[in-house]
């Protein structure tokens, strides 16, 4: 071969042998960029999954609580719990939640996590104002990166936000918006994203439906209390003499529920078993009730029929489950010598025991139609005297102190009725 033309050949290899070489870094830096694409990919799907695990959590706990039903009936630790979640799921420092008052049509934050509690206190929102106000108008999620940039916000960007990036959802029931859930400040300092304010959504819909539910059954508790108290101060009524009575008799027994440290439920279900104590009254004919003399045997043993007659009234209703048995045995006393059913010591409720106190102090101190009312130093004596047989010595020491302290019963503005306690 000519040595022009194998120079040629050679040269053309060259060429080609480079050409191959080329194509081949291209392929591999291709194929580095879709392996590295693929990563990308895989960390975004895992931090997905991760969230949705998250949330799928969250909701499981939602069901635990048995949103749905009656379980949770207090509704500011229901939402403190929203915005627990809420600030949980999405890794923030701040979250509150604001629901629509149905006196003001005003928003107010019920719940917080991050917030000054003088501006929990402090906020009211008019619907339509600001971006919670606008969510509550629209019912549509609102999704900032930043406030300062968002052209959407300008009017207000003089406003104090707490931070730049935030999501506002509706909590919406039936197309109705009852109230917001906000989130702000990442932990991370990152800004959310849509997926975040998706997730936030899911969280706030399930909310709303246990919001709207705890609303519901408060307010039939309270048209049921509403009723059970006129039928309490019917009774009072019916004897002009014992006029007060409960409410004085209430006052007493949170006071001591109180002192004894009971928890806030449990004081709660006492006031409203004080302030109902006697509802079996009404079963009771008022020639015996309203006897201006000493009651026979017979008219002693008709009266002492009504705790049992208070219980079956109580009884079937549902959020009044524990307080039935602290009227059923109201009569009982400490050393099993009372009524209903001779219980003694520790197996009488303990808010069964704090009302025989306070129901006998009240009805020793009050005049009666065939009695002057005993002097306060003449009834403490007495409840002295019977600590440990009628009474319990602990409800006892307790219900001293306060007497020491002060009369709650002179205070009488300081009372709670039944409406406040809800
Ligand atoms: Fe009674």
């Amino acid at each position: 071969m000519p040595y022009n033309i194998l120079l040629i050949v050679l040269s053309l290899s060259v060429v080609l042998l480079f050409v191959a070489i080329l194509q081949l870094m291209r392929e591999k830096r291709h194929n580095l960029y879709l392996i590295d694409s693929l990563k990308r990919e895989r960390e975004r799907n895992r931090s997905y999954i991760e969230d949705l695990d998250n949330l799928l959590a969250l909701l499981t706990r939602f069901q635990e609580l048995g949103m749905a039903h009656t379980k949770v009936d207090d509704l500011e630790n229901f939402c403190k719990l929203i915005v627990d979640y809420s600030t949980e799921l999405l890794n923030t420092k701040m979250g509150s939640l604001m629901l629509i008052k149905k006196a003001t049509n005003e928003l107010e934050i019920v719940a917080a996590r991050g917030l000054s509690d003088d501006v929990v206190d402090h906020t009211h929102m008019n619907i339509g104002e600001g971006i919670s106000g606008r969510v509550a108008q629209e019912g549509k999620p609102i999704f900032c990166e930043n406030i300062e940039r968002d052209v959407r916000f300008m009017r207000h960007s003089k406003e104090k936000y707490a931070s730049n990036s935030f999501i506002t959802v509706p909590l919406k029931v039936k197309q109705k918006v009852i109230g917001v859930l906000n989130v702000n400040s990442k932990k991370t300092g990152r800004k959310f994203n849509q997926r975040d304010m998706r997730m936030l959504s899911i969280l706030g819909d399930q909310a709303a439906v246990a919001i709207e539910n705890i609303q519901l059954y408060n307010d039939l508790k309270e048209m049921y209390l509403g009723t059970i108290q006129t039928l309490a101060q019917a009774i009072d009524e019916k004897d002009p003499y014992s006029k007060g009575h409960t409410k004085r008799v209430a006052e007493y027994a949170v006071q001591i529920a109180k002192k004894m440290n009971l928890p806030q439920k449990l004081v709660r279900n006492i006031e409203y078993a004080a302030l109902i104590h006697d509802i079996g009254k009404i079963g009771i004919k008022d020639s015996v009730l309203n006897k201006p003399a000493r009651l026979s045997d017979a008219e002693y043993e008709t009266i002492k029929k009504h705790p049992r007659i208070g219980e079956r009234i109580l009884a079937p209703v549902e959020f009044l489950t524990n307080v039935a048995p602290l009227v059923l045995y109201h009569h009982e006393h400490y050393d099993g010598n009372g009524y209903m059913e001779g219980l003694k010591g520790e197996e009488i409720p303990v808010g069964a025991r704090i009302l025989n106190a306070a129901d006998s102090y009240e009805a020793m101190t009050s005049n009666r139609p065939y009695s002057k009312g005993m002097s306060k130093e003449k009834a403490i004596e007495e409840l002295k005297d019977k600590s440990g047989s009628q009474f319990d010595p602990a409800v006892i020491n307790a219900f001293l102190d306060i007497l020491e302290e002060n009369d709650p019963s002179e205070d009488t503005d300081n009372g709670t009725t039944l409406n406040e306690a809800l």
